[in-house]
């Protein structure tokens, strides 16, 4: 599987089968937290065989089952773009964890924070985690408000790269499945921004992500 399959087949799944990681993926993914952490001064961390995190009545109500293995998305609070960061670095991993058979779903609410084994110095923050496992599905497509709603540019106008980006970024996970984001073109160049709100700013980092990692282009800095 591609990275352009693996942002088709990525679907939000919350029930996992009872099963470790297998060791090359863990291997794989460590390595991949290793470099994001790099480029990105995150502290990501890959916690694995962890029942407690998710054993917690928000997490039962929303439906997680063995969901022991998570990133655990940490970050200096003085970060500037702290969340947009998690959001595209998060989504490195998420295509990563989908191409080596993975199932995954981003998680800001529904987990107990003050359970989650992450390793957090005083100047440091979770902003949200992504569980981890092998799925007892594959989750299903989500809605996806009209096009016209998320992109100002013209069918006629779009270059083929933009239109595989566009449909990269509608397919991006958000919050709420909220899709706060915009799409645009600007001077040839890919620019994406969002409206405010919770959440708002890690979704705009995974639509990024998946917008680049499809059509190749970088988005304008904003
Ligand atoms: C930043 C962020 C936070 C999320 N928080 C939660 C959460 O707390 N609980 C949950 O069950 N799903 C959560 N989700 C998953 C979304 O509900 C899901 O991504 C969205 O409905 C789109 O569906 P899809 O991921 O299958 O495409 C979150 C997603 C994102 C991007």
């Amino acid at each position: 599987m591609d990275v352009k399959e693996a942002v088709k087949q990525r679907h939000s799944v919350r029930q996992y089968k009872p099963l470790p990681i297998e060791p090359d993926a863990k291997e794989r993914l460590a390595a991949l937290v290793k470099e994001c952490n790099t480029e990105s001064g995150l502290n990501i961390q890959l916690i694995c065989n962890d029942p407690e995190c998710f054993n917690t009545f928000l997490a039962h109500y929303g439906k997680f089952k063995n969901a022991d293995n998570y990133f655990a998305m940490v970050g200096k609070k003085s970060m500037k773009d702290l969340d947009e960061l998690v959001g595209y670095y998060g989504q490195k991993l998420v295509l990563e964890a989908q191409m080596l058979g993975l199932n995954t779903c981003w998680v800001a609410g529904t987990y107990g924070k003050g359970k989650c084994k992450a390793s957090l110095p005083a100047d440091e923050k979770i902003v949200c985690v992504i569980s981890l496992g092998y799925g007892e599905n594959t989750g299903s497509e989500h809605k996806s408000k009209p096009v016209e709603k998320l992109c100002d540019v013209a069918e006629a106008d779009m270059p083929d790269w933009f239109k595989e980006g566009l449909e990269a970024a509608l397919l991006a996970p958000t919050a709420l499945n909220q899709q706060k984001f915009h799409v645009s073109l600007k001077d040839g160049e890919p620019v994406i921004t969002t409206k405010k709100g919770p959440m708002t700013k890690i979704d705009l980092g995974i639509t990024k992500y998946n917008f680049e990692v499809v059509s190749g282009h970088k988005c304008k800095k904003n």
